[in-house]
């Protein structure tokens, strides 16, 4: 008991220090315990997502947590569930990350393929998560697909120790509801692995769809990057991306211009070389 006092002061300490970024929790036994050093916050606008995306999440996220009554009134659990999907590298955990800054919020960082993981351990864990974070469920598709093929390889590493299941992640999910505002992130490369019981209305309200640089977002970063480039060279830069490349991550391109530093022309010239 002592101990659990300390650990909410100690956390409550932390917090109040480190207005301004972002705390990052991951669970330790039946607890959450801020990891490594509270990031910066990362401004939304350093994430540079396809028009409108942004907003249309931001906007549904704080209208959500600005209406508790609005649930509460309806006898609705007060939860919101989100799913990024799309190709690795264009910003779906950045932007998560970013998004908990914008609110204040700090996130709790869950791995569904933690072999500790059991349903009871999970269930416990999200029902005891601090105030004001965004728990974020990574790579969704993994966990399922893992834990099965794992067990085959040392199954004696298993016996005895319970096992998250699907249906125990569902109740677990669907158990989250408190007078706090629960907002669940889950993301995936992979949207057709989901089984559609995890993606359904009420765990998950809103699925977007985050994917590789339009014309407009290579534009953009381009002109992030080089402020001093006159519009012109941005959107040269994106127009000879496209034509040598079909897909482009925004990772790869944040990779593309730090090589090429402190020379916008040559990051142009060699946009063949992006990879
Ligand atoms: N849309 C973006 N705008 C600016 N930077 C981006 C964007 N997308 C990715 N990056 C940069 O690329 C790196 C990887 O991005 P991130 O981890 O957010 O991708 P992801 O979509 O979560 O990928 P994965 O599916 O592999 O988890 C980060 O350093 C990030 O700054
Ligand atoms: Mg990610």
């Amino acid at each position: 008991m002592k101990l659990t006092i300390y650990f909410s002061l100690a956390r409550e300490l932390a917090m109040k220090q480190e207005e301004g970024r972002t705390v990052m929790y991951t669970a330790m036994g039946a607890e959450w315990r801020p990891f490594g050093f509270p990031r910066r916050r990362r401004p939304l606008s350093s994430v540079v997502l396809q028009e409108a995306v942004a907003e249309r999440i931001v906007d549904d996220v704080k209208e959500f947590i600005g209406n508790p009554k609005w649930y509460t009134d309806r006898g609705i659990p007060y939860r919101r569930g989100y799913l990024l999907y799309g190709p690795p590298g264009c910003g779906k955990s950045s932007f998560i990350t970013a998004l908990a800054g914008e609110l204040g919020y700090s996130i709790c960082l869950m791995s569904l393929s933690d072999r500790s993981l059991s349903d009871d351990r999970l269930n416990h864990l999200l029902s005891v998560a601090p105030q004001q974070s965004i728990i974020l469920l990574e790579d969704v598709d993994a966990a399922f697909v893992s834990r099965d093929l794992l067990p085959t390889e040392n199954p004696l590493a298993y016996q005895g120790m319970g096992r998250l299941t699907f249906s125990g992640l569902l109740n677990s999910l669907d158990g989250v509801a408190s007078s706090e505002a629960r907002i669940v992130f889950m993301t995936t490369n992979f949207i057709d692995r989901l089984d559609p019981a995890l993606i359904r209305p009420g765990r998950v309200d809103l699925k977007q769809y985050i994917g590789n640089c339009t014309h407009g977002q290579l534009t953009q970063m381009f002109w992030r990057f080089y402020p001093e480039e006159p519009a012109s060279e941005a959107d040269r830069f994106a127009e000879q991306a496209l034509a040598v490349h079909s897909e482009i991550s925004a990772a790869q391109v944040q990779g593309h211009f730090l090589l090429h530093k402190m020379d916008p022309a040559g990051s142009i010239d060699n946009v063949a070389q992006l990879k």
